[in-house]
């Protein structure tokens, strides 16, 4: 059913019809078009536009179709795009017509569907920002669980992706949810900028009726109503705040895949991926391939996608509501989605990942990753930073060429190089002592690491 064949003297085109009409992926509103609706013939029934007994059938007539989809997400896809609607909101407003009969022609006044998508797509992003924080709320969780498992597990630190400093695996799982509560405090922004209700705003100039929009906004779990009718209906920065902080999300867990692929690889080896989580070739039989961390890594080109596609409908838009806003959904919903596949998948990607524990720390203690130590340590007998630093340089070209760590070579070959090198050397450059001597907050000493995995329990258990 069109919304608006009065005017016109023929019907649509169907190509333009295929181009124009939305409900092939706005039927996905239907539910936030039925609580609009609702709390909508609540107010104009408060304005005096519908009567009491008006009121009540329209409202049992509306939570009955809501019941109905409830029960059946793809009924208005399928039976709206049999009666060729146009959009949800044309879905919704025939499928009541046949309900209730003329009274549901009385629903739409004094309303537009430019306050009304405006309305549902705040609705439906408030939900899904929601699902997402509980989504993140369990990565979180994963990270916590596998640095407490790990608690122990020495691997190398990277920096240009060559051996630095030996780290807790603790540490490492921690950095990764110090991002993902970032990403929740982001996303929980942008919830407060979603949740301002657009309703009775009309096409552009406000409502004709009085209506009480502050009544309506928080019927509608609103914090507020919106303060401008032509921003109302056609600003959607509440959807583009929302997109920069799953695109950010989005680029914290491809960096998070990336690491998991990385030592995971035969050449690293620290990790191994569950059977559940990997795939095989179909060609070679040996394979076993990290697909989902592969997907994290690789999700994120099309969120920040979905966010540029939002920027760039949005840019140079006159005020007020143009059709170019009907661009506005897909991306948001792509990325909302993929975003969620994403978010579920990490908790069991890291629940049943297998992490040898001595390659780890063999490949820690490879790598002169104590180099720093061993300067660190003449500096404490008395030598400038930067000649330490060139003095265990020589060192370490001298362990390289005779293919030794540092540790292993005897006193006197150490020596050979600053003859402020004392027995006393080979504990101080062991892995545990250069672990202890980072205790600083925020360092991966172990009680550093310790006392900041008991911060993040907290703050999930305070946040969950
Ligand atoms: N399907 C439209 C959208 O998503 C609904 C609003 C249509 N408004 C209009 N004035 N044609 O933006």
């Amino acid at each position: 059913m069109a919304l608006w064949g009065g005017r016109f003297e023929t019907g649509p085109d169907s190509l333009f019809k295929a181009l124009n009409d939305s409900l092939r992926f706005d039927y996905r509103l239907a539910l936030e078009d039925l609580d609009g609706s609702l709390g909508w013939a609540s107010a104009i029934h408060k304005a005096g536009v519908l009567t009491d007994e008006e009121h009540r059938s329209l409202a049992q007539s509306i939570r009955d179709l809501r019941a109905a989809v409830e029960r059946d997400p793809q009924l208005p896809l399928i039976s709206g795009t049999q009666a060729g609607d146009e959009d949800i909101h044309s879905w919704v407003e025939r499928t009541l017509i046949e309900r209730v009969g003329d009274l549901a022609r009385k629903l739409h006044t004094g309303r537009s569907r430019n306050d009304q998508v405006a309305t549902d797509l705040r609705l439906w992003t408030r939900r899904a920002i929601d699902d997402r924080l509980a989504e993140l709320l369990a990565c979180r969780r994963s990270l916590i669980n596998l640095a407490s498992r790990e608690l122990e597990t020495i691997i190398p630190g990277y920096t240009h992706l060559q051996r630095a400093q030996p780290v807790l695996m603790a540490h490492w799982c921690l950095a990764y949810e110090q991002m993902f509560a970032r990403d929740s405090a982001r996303l929980a922004n942008a919830r407060a900028g979603v949740n301002v209700c657009p309703l009775g705003s009309g096409a552009l100039a406000g409502t004709a009726y009085p209506i009480d929009r502050a009544a309506l906004a928080a019927d509608l779990g609103f914090d507020r109503c919106s303060s401008n009718s032509l921003d109302a209906v056609s600003d959607r920065d509440f959807v583009a705040e929302t997109l920069a902080a799953c695109a950010i999300t989005g680029v914290h867990l491809s960096r998070l895949g990336e690491d998991l692929i990385i030592y995971g690889s035969q050449e690293f080896a620290f990790f191994e991926f569950h059977d559940s989580v990997s795939s095989g070739s179909s060609l070679m039989p040996q394979k076993k391939n990290p697909d989902s961390a592969e997907l994290l890594r690789g999700k994120c080109g099309r969120i920040a996608g979905d966010l540029v596609a939002l920027l760039t409908t949005l840019k140079g838009l006159p005020l007020a509501y143009n059709k170019d806003l009907q661009e506005d959904k897909e991306p948001l919903f792509d990325a909302m989605d993929h975003l969620s596949l994403c978010l579920r998948v990490t908790p069991r990607i890291l629940d049943t990942l297998t992490v040898r524990r001595g390659t780890c720390l063999g490949a820690a203690e490879g790598g002169y990753s104590n180099a720093t130590d061993l300067a660190d340590y003449l500096v404490s007998k008395g030598v400038a930073f930067r000649h330490a630093h060139d003095i265990v340089g020589a060192a370490v070209r001298h362990a390289i060429s005779k293919s030794v760590p540092l540790g292993s070579l005897p006193l006197a070959d150490l020596r050979a190089f600053s003859d402020r090198i004392g027995p006393d050397v080979f504990d101080r450059i062991s892995i545990e002592r250069g672990l202890r001597s980072r205790e600083v907050t925020g360092g991966t000493g172990r009680e550093a690491v310790a006392a900041a995995l008991a911060r993040a329990r907290a703050e999930l258990e305070s946040a969950g």
